[in-house]
């Protein structure tokens, strides 16, 4: 019986910023060891990735098409953490070397492309999960329980934002600003930069939470004079006939990597808040709000179980990925293993997800630049 996976990386050098959340994240689960990986384009930014991750130096490769065919057989899976244009072919490359793949968001800069890998994911029975990190939060499995139980009832409205301030130099610089200038540069990132980047995470988010589907869409996108997107306004339908707005931002000053979502029923709500990811407020119609927290009491859907420290010692951003990974390692080890994952094991955002997401900012970039007008979005 297989017990332990081996996994590769591409993209994630020292410098980088997501690679080393994976890592971290992955770390937390004695399952899954780092074996090899093209950390890197800039070669000597690669060599001094084997020493730091305690990766044999034969196993370090310049060329990521070059190791999925040298690791074909060798390893369970790739976490793909590069830029969003280095995403399909990459991705590509392992799934026809038979290679399970857990991608970074936004999947692929074209719609086309993410169904591609969709298709090929399928076609090769192979796991893909795209990291939506904040689906991995205990207390937002809590909430969508809690939702598709009835809790809230009906939803008649939802609202939702993520806000950060990274990118307010921007406005007063000439010069990108260099460590995330592919973000801002249509060439690396696509159409979008704060949409994809940011708003992908909420449109799963609400999705995973409420099991509502976007309809139409209706979208501001400022640029401020710059080639991308840095601040965007919506207005969605759902699939229910319920309206919700979204916000995303990246010129806000001062604010953290804040995702607010609030969500109202015909007989209660929800209200949960990045900064504080193990707390939710749930008001009832006609009671008093409360607040449940992560590992205390009030929480009575399964999910509630799944804490991993004690009621008050806050878990995280690491955490939230170690809880995808959690499941992705579940099932590709029940696959190899010839049994059926379950539904928990399944419970991670899959290539689907990550098909959606392209869809939803390319709706919001056409709406924005077709003077607002509504978007039907599949
Ligand atoms: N899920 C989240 O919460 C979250 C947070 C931050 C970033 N991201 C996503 O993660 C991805 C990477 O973002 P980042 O902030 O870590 O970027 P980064 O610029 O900090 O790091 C990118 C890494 O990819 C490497 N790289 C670039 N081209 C490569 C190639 N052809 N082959 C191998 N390696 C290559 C770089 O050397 C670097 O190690 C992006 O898609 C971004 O949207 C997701």
């Amino acid at each position: 019986m297989v017990k332990e996976l081996t996994y590769g990386m591409v993209g994630g050098d020292l410098r980088a910023l997501i690679g080393e959340c994976h890592r971290k994240a992955l770390g937390l689960d004695p399952r899954a060891k780092l074996v090899c990986g093209c950390f890197s384009a800039v070669d000597e930014l690669n060599d001094e990735c084997a020493g730091a991750y305690h990766v044999d130096k034969s196993r370090v490769y310049y060329d990521a098409e070059k190791m999925a065919e040298a690791e074909a057989g060798n390893i369970d899976f790739v976490s793909i953490c590069t830029p969003n244009f280095v995403h399909y072919s990459v991705a590509k490359t392992f799934l026809e070397h038979g290679i399970n793949v857990v991608c970074e968001k936004p999947l692929t800069l074209k719609v086309e492309e993410a169904e591609d890998l969709a298709r090929i994911a399928k076609e090769k029975n192979l796991v893909f999960a795209v990291d939506y990190c904040y689906s991995g939060y205990v207390m937002c499995k809590v909430m969508r329980q809690m939702i598709a139980r009835g809790d809230i009832g009906d939803i008649i409205s939802v609202n939702a934002d993520y806000m950060e301030g990274c990118f307010l130099d921007l406005l007063s610089e000439k010069e990108q600003i260099n460590s995330r200038i592919w973000r801002t540069d249509p060439k690396y990132s696509g159409i979008s930069n704060t949409c994809a980047d940011d708003g992908t995470h909420v449109e799963h988010l609400v999705n995973y939470v409420t099991g509502l589907k976007i309809k139409r869409l209706l979208a501001t996108a400022d640029t401020f004079g710059k080639k991308l997107d840095l601040n965007d306004n919506i207005i969605l339908e759902y699939d229910n006939g319920a309206h919700g707005a979204y916000w995303f931002s990246q010129v806000a000053c001062g604010s953290p990597n804040e995702i607010n979502l609030r969500i109202y029923g015909t007989k209660g709500s929800l209200e949960w808040h990045q900064t504080r990811p193990d707390e939710v407020r749930f008001a009832r119609k006609g009671e008093a709000a409360q607040t449940l927290c992560r590992g205390g009491d009030g929480i009575d859907v399964p999910a509630g179980s799944l804490s991993r420290v004690p009621f008050g010692h806050p878990e995280g951003y690491y955490i939230a990925i170690a809880n995808i990974y959690k499941n992705v390692i579940d099932t590709i080890l029940k696959l190899k293993n010839g049994e059926t994952p379950t539904e928990e094991d399944l419970d991670f955002p899959d290539v689907e997800t990550g098909v959606s997401g392209v869809k939803f900012y390319y709706a919001v970039i056409e709406s924005a630049q077709n003077n607002s007008k509504w978007v039907d979005v599949e």
